[in-house]
């Protein structure tokens, strides 16, 4: 045993404090299961508080012809038919329940003069349907879920690091990690753990996710334990992400500038979306919104710093700064640029991992028994093309249904069998990293695999371009053995990011290896080299060391909600 190790057993470990996690461990405790809650960043500052735009729940508040199955009809066409059939089900359905939970916890929405809660349009679907807080909509859903998990007594312990996920005979029973300011080691015993560690685009150069954060980590905890990653390389490009400056490159703009009015023109300023959905315009999907940003630049159409411009100037200021309060402060701190008076320039950044761990629809369970994923840790809602919206609204289903499940879990289980060479093995790891002293530094392989991604795994693929990847993605794997690891008076930051970059390095290797396997172009993976829809690739592709990729049946639409799905053109799709 380590020296300053401490032992802390409870029924279900949660891994990850956003949204999702929160979710799912405030119905643990309101079920009064012991629950605890680790993350690698401070509760209130996770990433789902960097969610904009707003949460989807068919409420009709707005359009009462709206319904939930009119919902599910558009995620699963916009998915391009890669999403699971169930889990879009459980979503859409148990949606008004999920913002009914968030309205008791005592969330903030945005109403209606009468009382109603507002819903607005975003990209592709048939109805607004977006319930939101400004653009604040992530940061007032957290702020919510920690009022409510305190509330319950929900301890959260937001500087411990997880390293692995403790696994015997394919059955979990806890996870080790460190404290991240005094480096103490932690092993967590625990009859169940739901990991909601977030996905990868972090790997990506200009990316919405902050540093160290979307580092990969849920890829590399579950793959370790015995899961499988589903979809890796179904990665969301939102269209407009900042330019500059180049620490923040990728922050996003919300789709909500688009969603009020907001107008995307090219360098020559001609409104380019007419030329690629002239029906839905600014308001088609992220993937075609994306492509064509990207076309433009690429086709030199661009802006003088190499984007297209975001106009919202000709909406009332009123508009702006009651509904896109954020974008307004964020364009003024990073650029001194007021948005009521003049456009953004913006590109494409890597914002949300569709695929993930691979789970069942009904309960988010892994390959692993008492092991769970959930929120951007998981796949299976989204497919190839996720609408803005979904992915808060799946956190607060799922939180619920996960929650449930691991309680279940845990009360059933009859026994628990440990395993020391696995506990003995997550030990040495630390202890190996700790002694690194290679002349290699963990900062500049980050970069080097965020370099690698974006040339070579970026809008828009091709299989040359993704055997280089590979190629440099190896030369970077031997580099890690060569790694220097210096933690210091600060804290042990410099441990976490070696693990950070362990991370990065599997799920860009499962990223490529499902891209070159994914030979067609469909919603979010544009391949030039194969720029159409392969009807016989309409399948997941599963994911579960180097080299090993499997393709995964999906099952069929009901019919109820396939009668719902619109036929919308695809002319202007095209990729270059
Ligand atoms: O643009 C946005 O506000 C992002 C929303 C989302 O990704 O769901």
């Amino acid at each position: 045993m380590h020296a300053s190790e401490q032992r802390i057993a409870t029924s279900v470990l949660v891994i990850g404090t956003g949204g999702s996690g929160l979710r799912a461990a405030i119905e643990l405790a309101a079920r009064g299961v012991d629950v605890l809650a680790v993350g690698k960043r401070p509760k209130l500052d996770a990433h789902t508080s960097l969610a904009a735009g707003g949460i989807n729940a068919a409420l009709a508040t707005m359009d009462p012809e709206d319904s939930w199955q009119q919902h599910a009809a558009d995620t699963l066409k916009e998915s391009y038919l890669l999403a699971d059939p169930q889990t879009v089900q459980i979503v859409t359905e148990g949606a008004a329940r999920g913002i009914e939970d968030l309205e008791r916890y005592g969330m903030p929405f945005a109403r209606e003069k009468d009382g109603r809660i507002s819903q607005r349009f975003f990209g592709a679907h048939t109805y607004r349907r977006t319930a939101f807080a400004g653009d604040y909509t992530g940061l007032e859903i957290q702020r919510t879920l920690v009022n409510r998990a305190a509330q319950l007594d929900v301890p959260i312990l937001d500087t411990v690091y997880i390293t692995r996920i403790l696994v015997r005979d394919n059955a979990v029973f806890g996870a080790y990690g460190f404290d991240l300011t005094d480096g103490s080691r932690y092993v967590i015993h625990a009859d169940a753990v739901i990991l909601a560690s977030g996905g990868h685009t972090r790997i990506w150069r200009r990316t919405s996710s902050r540093r160290d954060e979307n580092t990969g980590d849920s890829f590399r905890l579950a793959v370790l334990a015995g899961c499988r990653i589903r979809d890796a390389e179904l990665v969301q490009f939102h269209p407009s992400g900042l330019i500059a400056p180049e620490d923040a490159a990728g922050t996003l703009v919300s789709e909500a500038a688009r969603g009020e009015g907001g107008i995307l023109r090219n360098g020559l300023g001609e409104r380019f979306m007419s030329r690629y959905d002239s029906e839905r315009m600014e308001l088609s999907t992220r993937d075609r919104v994306a492509l064509a940003a990207y076309t433009e630049i690429k086709e030199g159409r661009g802006t003088p710093a190499g984007g297209v411009w975001l106009d919202v100037s000709h909406l009332p200021r009123q508009t702006i700064m009651t509904r896109l309060p954020r974008v307004y402060q964020t364009l003024l701190e990073l650029q001194m640029l007021d948005i009521t008076k003049d456009p953004v320039e913006v590109a494409p950044t890597a914002h949300y991992s569709m695929g993930g761990v691979w789970v069942r629809p009904e309960d988010h369970s892994t390959d692993v028994d008492g092991l769970y994923a959930i929120g951007e840790a998981s796949s299976g809602l989204h497919g190839a093309n996720r609408l803005g919206g979904n992915s808060l609204i799946e956190l607060l289903v799922f939180g619920r249904i996960v929650g449930q499940a691991a309680a279940e879990y845990s009360a059933g289980l009859v026994a628990q069998r440990r395993s020391a060479e696995a506990l003995e093995a997550a030990r040495a790891e630390v202890d190996q990293l700790l002694a690194s002293d290679g002349p290699e530094n963990v900062r500049s392989l980050q970069r080097a695999i965020r370099d690698l991604m974006t040339e070579h795994a970026g809008v828009v693929r091709d299989e040359n371009g993704l055997l280089k990847g590979l190629a440099e993605l190896t030369a970077v794997e031997a580099r890690i053995s060569q790694l220097g690891v210096h933690p210091d008076i600060a804290g042990f930051q410099d441990l976490a990011h070696a693990f950070d970059l362990k991370s990065a390095a599997l799920a860009a290797r499962a990223t490529i290896d499902t891209a070159l396997e994914r030979r067609e172009t469909r919603g979010c993976h544009n391949r030039s080299d194969y720029p159409e829809l392969d009807p016989s690739l309409q399948v997941n592709l599963v994911w579960s060391a180097p080299g090993s990729v499997e393709r995964q049946a999906i099952p069929p639409i009901p019919a109820e909600i396939a009668a719902l799905m619109r036929e919308v053109s695809t002319a202007g799709k095209l990729v270059e």
